[in-house]
């Protein structure tokens, strides 16, 4: 096909809307799906997914053929994560306001880097920035960065807590690099999640060179146990344990670290929405304290992927850490988002945040939070005692069960993983093999914990019945 017959097939699509039309309508089939179908795809559907094992052809495909390829074999190997079943990892579902702004701001296709690039994105960045300020109660100074994840807020943040050090110390990080500089401390929790040490990894702070706090049994930080502060330390907090969902007492290490002159981070990835909710805001008493902070929307809020959060109170350090600089690159009056993050293209993620947290309003957000919480107490409570050993206490959304062995815990988990009613993933909790329940969709209901419960229930009493009696 010749390239102007090409570019007529093209523009015709975009006239004519059909590809969009069919993706629209394959969309809501796949959405309606969700609520139906079994929580892990089918084996056939995971075989079948060597349809996409092809070559790339010579000749272009068709808009439509492309489409129905997706829907046929891809669709089916999706997890329903919109739905309430699924308590893996830390993923939330996607509040209708979300999604659907999202698909808006898809056909905007904006490049948020500047203002001059998208004014619209860089008035919406401007305005959840306040309100996260406003909704976390945190200082008045504090700037916010709009990136992929967590892992990114947390690398952001890090940066900038290194180059407010380093600032202070007199070494410029940005022009010398390591090579010859001070050393900077980095103290953590044994429990830290493996993207904080991502982060410190990939700012050259070396895995090796932490300092390691001992924990808790519920994993937070013991602060008796935190060495000697100074004004070369980084002190990394969390706000939810990825297992236990446990907070670390922000109160008496941040007033540790600020005597020191040390900078603190706080990994709230989900549970800094704690915060919003007034039955649970003392779990982050304290948290204003620190420097930066990292939050997913994606996780407890549930707008759709991708969408993370760094914030700071130190902007001039976050734009310093992450700031580029070109001849054709022009900084205006108003916000250019580029300042806040270590990307210069981006897509328009803010448009979902704004439209979820507006959706939701103050109100429906306490409550949104308040229910996930609520659905992991019930978790617990109407799990067999019998069968499964509670192992933490519910600070928040994350429930961890084991059976009395690794071998009895890891059969029943593949158990339920294989009825597909629910799907929950493995860990381990001091040494011993454990089942994670994170309870992050809005969409989960007293049902669907019902339904999940029966499903643990009855997979132990298949393979063990006659040894609970025992
Ligand atoms: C406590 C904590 N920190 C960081 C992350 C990483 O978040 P993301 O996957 O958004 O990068 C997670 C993910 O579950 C988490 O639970």
């Amino acid at each position: 096909m010749d390239s102007s017959k090409l570019k007529n097939l093209l523009f015709k699509e975009l006239i004519n809307k059909e590809p969009f039309k069919l993706a629209q309508k394959l969309s809501f089939e796949h959405l309606d799906e969700a609520f139906k179908r079994r929580v892990f795809p089918s084996d056939v559907a995971i075989e079948n997914l060597a349809h996409f094992d092809e070559d790339l052809a010579e000749a272009p495909a068709s808009s439509l053929d492309i489409l129905q390829q997706l829907h046929q074999y891809g669709s089916p190997a999706t997890l329903p994560l919109v739905a309430g079943r699924y308590f893996g990892f830390v993923n939330g579902s996607y509040l209708p306001a979300a999604m659907a702004a999202k698909t808006m701001a898809s056909f905007w296709d904006q490049n948020t880097a500047l203002h001059v690039i998208s004014p619209i994105c860089s008035k919406l960045e401007e305005v959840v920035e306040k309100w996260l300020k406003d909704l976390f109660k945190l200082p008045e100074q504090t700037a916010a960065g709009f990136v992929s994840g967590s892992s990114v807020a947390i690398y952001c943040a890090l940066a900038a807590g290194r180059m407010h050090l380093y600032e202070k110390l007199g070494w410029d990080v940005n022009a010398d690099g390591l090579y010859d500089a001070p050393k900077i401390r980095i103290i953590a929790g044994k429990q830290i999640h493996a993207t904080v040490k991502k982060a410190i990894a990939l700012l050259g702070l070396g895995l090796n060179h932490i300092e390691w706090v001992a924990t808790d049994p519920q994993g937070r930080i013991i602060v008796d146990e935190i060495p000697q502060l100074d004004d070369h330390c980084i002190l990394c907090l969390q706000a939810g344990d990825v297992g236990s969902g446990a907070f670390d007492d922000f109160v008496s290490a941040c007033k540790l670290a600020k005597e020191a002159g040390a900078w603190v981070h706080i990994d709230g990835a989900f549970g800094l929405w704690a915060r919003c909710c007034d039955h649970l805001s003392h779990l982050c008493d304290g948290m204003e304290l620190a420097d930066s902070w990292s939050v997913d929307g994606h996780k407890t809020l549930n707008t759709p992927y991708d969408s993370g959060i760094v914030l700071c109170k130190h902007k001039d350090a976050l734009v310093k850490a992450l700031q580029a600089s070109g001849s054709y690159i022009v900084y205006g009056a108003h916000r250019d988002g580029m300042l806040y993050t270590p990307e210069m293209s981006r897509r328009s993620r803010v448009v979902e945040l704004w439209a979820a947290l507006k959706s939701l309003g103050k109100d429906g957000l306490d409550r949104l939070i308040l229910d996930l919480h609520e659905r992991t107490k019930q978790f617990e409570k109407q799990i067999n005692k019998e069968a499964f050993d509670i192992i933490n206490e519910v600070h928040f959304n994350q429930l961890m069960i084991a059976c009395k062995t690794d071998a009895m815990t890891e059969k029943v988990l593949q158990l339920v993983q294989k009825k597909g009613v629910c799907w929950a993933g493995p860990s381990k909790w001091n040494g011993r093999k454990v089942i994670r329940i994170s309870v992050c969709a809005w969409t989960t209901t007293t049902e669907d914990i019902d339904l999940s419960v029966a499903s643990f229930n009855s997979c132990f009493e298949e393979l063990y019945g006659n040894q609970v009696e025992q």
